[in-house]
């Protein structure tokens, strides 16, 4: 595809960039890619903080228009998520695990993180920013400011080419949102249950309202999450919610 990689070397966050430039209605083929060295306000969900230092980590926005609206983008972080997972199979031979709904896990700890922003209406078409955060090498004075289990890819692996990266992730994007257009998640769930980082795990999930306890069972066909409580099987969309192990 010829789609072109823009690369900034400081930014508030490639996500908002994108979405100001919807607001904006500046025109932007599907496909088009944003790239910063740094961001100096990375979100991650819910107005959390991405840290996003300088140097090797990667920040990473894609648009993507869709015509079938809203509804049928939910699913979308599970296609993305496999296309993460692609890029990294395929470049480095590793075998990363997904967690529900947007984060990548390596070894139990969480190495990318995918934010998926649109503007549109129920039906009809929808833009989206599909935003990628993903650590090559995380320095250490930004590393102290994540409360949670975290790594990256040098640690793994050593040096890596992250213009390679850049390129063959946006080659298994644009593959995972052709398949997601031509048939949904109809042959990503499988796929998707056979990665899932708490695959038969007790866990909590809290919707914001209340909290659930229940075995993760993977997801269904609208990429919901499947929880297990007393052998019934309870299903959980949205993006506001949190997993947890117990
Ligand atoms: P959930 O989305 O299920 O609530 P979460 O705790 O991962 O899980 P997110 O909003 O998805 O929440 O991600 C933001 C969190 O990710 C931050 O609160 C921090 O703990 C962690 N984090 C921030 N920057 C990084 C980074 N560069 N690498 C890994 N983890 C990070
Ligand atoms: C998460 O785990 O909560 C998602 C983190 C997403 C971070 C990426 S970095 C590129 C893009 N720009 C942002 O501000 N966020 C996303």
């Amino acid at each position: 595809s010829e789609c072109p990689i823009e690369y900034h070397a400081i930014i508030d966050s490639t996500n908002s960039e994108l979405m100001r430039r919807l607001q904006d209605k500046q025109n932007m083929g599907s496909g088009h890619v944003l790239v910063a060295e740094m961001q100096q306000a990375g979100r991650g969900r819910r107005g959390r903080v991405w840290q996003s230092p300088f140097g090797a980590n990667l920040y990473y926005s894609y648009y993507w228009q869709f015509d079938a609206g809203m509804q049928a983008a939910m699913g979308l972080s599970i296609a993305v998520g496999l296309a993460v997972y692609d890029a990294l199979k395929v470049l480095y031979g590793i075998s990363v695990e997904l967690k529900w709904p947007n984060d990548i896990y390596l070894n139990q700890q969480k190495l990318a993180g995918i934010l998926v922003e649109l503007e549109g209406q129920v039906e009809g078409p929808c833009h989206l920013v599909i935003g990628i955060g993903l650590n090559i090498c995380m320095p250490e004075s930004a590393s102290k400011h994540i409360d949670q289990a975290w790594t990256d890819l040098q640690t793994h692996l050593g040096q890596i080419d992250k213009n390679q990266l850049v390129v063959q992730l946006t080659h298994s994007l644009s593959e995972r949102l052709a398949q997601y257009k031509e048939s949904g998640l109809s042959e990503m769930v499988t796929e998707w249950n056979s990665l899932n980082a708490f695959k038969g795990d007790a866990v909590t999930l809290s919707t914001g309202q209340r909290e659930w306890r229940g075995i993760c069972e993977g997801i269904d066909m609208q990429g919901g999450l499947l929880l297990r409580q007393d052998g019934e099987l309870k299903a959980f969309y949205g993006g506001e919610i949190s997993l947890r192990k117990v």
